[in-house]
């Protein structure tokens, strides 16, 4: 255990509960995970929630195209959820949704706070509304002519052609894409949170090293642009929840979807007594806030965020940790390529491990973005993980049962090198907890070279055909599994069922951190079993394959 753990509370940006899971959500549920998994490796204590995020016009409408009530949509796509994420190994001590009793009650209560310190502004603006539908329009919900290009057929926010930024009453030949007919410009009046109010705080909080430099430098430009103030509410029809105080108005689903951090922990909260909501939440907390999130909504979390925290007196984010997107063999994810892969196609075809490793071996704590090139993650992870690390195990284990009846010799056969992996563990800590997991990899691996040119070095098959040489047979690959014990546990926050699997072969409890410092002598391990298979290129081509068939 570290001398004093660290509390953290540890957040995955939360899913929309109208899709599925694929492989680009996954870059960022296995970064959190690793990163929470690390953390408890070490002893800290470690709280990771997430919840489906419920709310707003999309989901409103696929209910309805479905024929099912909002509820029954989200209940079943979160269960479809939960059930991926279970398969990959991301485990949340809570996975809750926005759409419940304590996210309206924490989302109103913040509202009340904003609205008690002046902080929300009522203004009236022009909207397309969909007078067949009767409902106003979401700006991707209309489509039309580019007004700087005129390229047909754009969303009424932006220009897919010559990226122009527009509203959608700029449109050219507007048409609702519910009902296809022409939407007319509408007045209503909204809620407006100001957050130019909170500047001061934001330039602060900016500074503070919270989030990567570049992002921080983005935000920054923005910053001095100017603080647009930002609309808080939608008008009915609108699935979400009631302002209070107002008629036929509703929170806008980006206000209370981060609240949904919150009501998740506090959910949990009441399952686990000695979490203190109030305790993790106040400003000033010995606890810390840590968000994972895609660079796309870096805006929400790094503005808008930290200031309705600070002005409805809560405490603000440790830090935001941001990646970048996922590509695909060098692209982007698509359906007409076959390469739109969710979470249950590539469960259907392939182990979650290969693609926990080959992430954590591509990921770094910045926001690039990071491709996944189906060739190289075949060789990956058959070299990394069959070819180096399981081989460690599978090369020793036998000569163990053979000369000495499945028991590790009394002492270690090479201290030296022993002492050397046991080193290595700071250099892969400080990789883990700086999110430089590509780092970590690699270190970890070099270990992994080590091990086996041990092994290559003393040749136990060789030595094995001499009679009498049983104890020194024994005493080499006694040595090869404990090196491959202390390669295993640095893998396990990336690893968690090999590590398991591991274990119950060594004949050992679950190994944490400091479990590197104790050798295993004289112990009885169990008989050897393959801990991986290697991956096939078919199997990889199949998954892609059986997407595009599917199109
Ligand atoms: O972008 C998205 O997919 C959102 N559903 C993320 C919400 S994160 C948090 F703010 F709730
Ligand atoms: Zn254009």
């Amino acid at each position: 255990m570290p001398e004093s753990p660290r509390k953290l509370l540890v957040t995955s940006a939360l899913p929309y509960a109208n899709g599925e899971i694929h492989l680009g959500h996954l870059v960022e549920y296995i970064q959190t995970d690793i990163w929470v998994r690390f953390q408890r490796l070490v002893g800290n204590h470690c709280v990771y929630v997430c919840a489906s995020d419920a709310h707003g016009t999309p989901i409103m409408i696929k209910a309805e195209q479905e024929g099912v009530s909002p509820e029954a949509l989200i209940d079943a796509v979160s269960e479809r959820h939960q059930r991926d994420f279970a398969e990959f190994m991301i485990r949340f001590d809570n996975f809750h949704s926005t759409h419940s009793v304590e996210n309206r009650e924490i989302v109103s209560r913040i509202y009340e706070a904003l609205k008690a310190g002046g902080h929300i502004e009522r203004r009236t603006i022009t909207q397309a509304y969909d007078e067949q539908r009767g409902m106003f329009l979401p700006d991707r919900f209309v489509r039309g002519t580019c007004p700087s290009c005129g390229a047909a057929d754009q969303y009424g926010d932006s220009c897919e052609v010559c990226g122009a930024t527009y509203a959608p009453t700029d449109l050219k030949d507007p048409v609702s894409i519910l009902s296809g007919t022409r939407p007319a410009a509408r007045d209503s009046e909204h809620l407006f949170f100001r957050l130019s109010d909170f500047a001061e705080l934001l330039e602060e909080w900016l500074g503070g090293d919270r989030i990567h430099p570049s992002l921080a430098a983005k935000l920054r430009e923005w910053f001095r642009s100017g603080l647009q103030d930002w609309d808080i509410s939608r008008d009915a029809p609108y699935f979400g929840f009631p302002i209070p105080g107002e008629t036929d108005k509703y929170f806008y689903v980006w206000l209370d979807a981060p609240v949904g951090y919150m009501a998740s922990f506090r959910h949990l909260c009441e399952r686990e007594p000695e979490l203190d909501f109030d305790a993790w939440w106040r400003p000033g907390s010995d606890t810390e806030l840590h968000h994972f999130i895609g660079k796309d909504i870096a805006y929400f979390h790094a503005l808008f965020w930290p200031a309705v925290l600070a002005g409805s007196g809560y405490r603000t984010p440790t830090a935001v940790h941001v990646h970048g997107f996922l590509t695909i063999n060098g692209q982007k994810m698509s359906k007409s390529r076959g390469t739109f892969i969710t979470a249950r196609r590539y469960l259907d075809h392939l182990h979650p491990e290969y693609l926990r490793y080959y992430y954590a071996a591509k990921l770094g704590p910045g926001v690039d973005d990071i491709d996944l090139s189906l060739d190289d993650f075949v060789a990956r992870v058959n070299a990394d993980l069959v070819g180096k690390v399981v081989n460690i195990a599978s090369r020793c284990a036998g000569f163990i049962h053979r000369v000495a009846d499945g028991r590790l010799s009394d002492e270690l056969e090479s201290p030296d090198l022993q002492a050397e992996f046991i080193a290595a563990a700071d250099t892969i800590a400080a990789a883990y907890e700086a999110r430089e997991f590509s780092r970590a990899m690699r270190t970890v691996m070099t270990l992994a070279d080590r091990a086996n040119q041990y092994i290559d070095t003393h040749k136990p098959w060789v030595m094995a055909k001499t009679p009498g040489n049983e104890a020194a047979v024994a005493a080499v690959c006694s040595q090869g599994l404990n090196l491959f014990r202390l390669i295993v546990l640095y893998l396990k926050p990336v690893l968690p069922r090999l590590a398991a699997d591991a274990e119950h072969f060594l004949g050992v409890t679950p190994m944490h951190w400091e479990t590197r410092h104790a050798p295993l002598l004289g112990h009885e391990i169990a008989k050897f079993k393959p801990l991986l298979q290697r991956v096939t290129a078919e199997q990889v081509a199949g998954l892609v394959e059986a997407e595009s068939s599917a199109n």
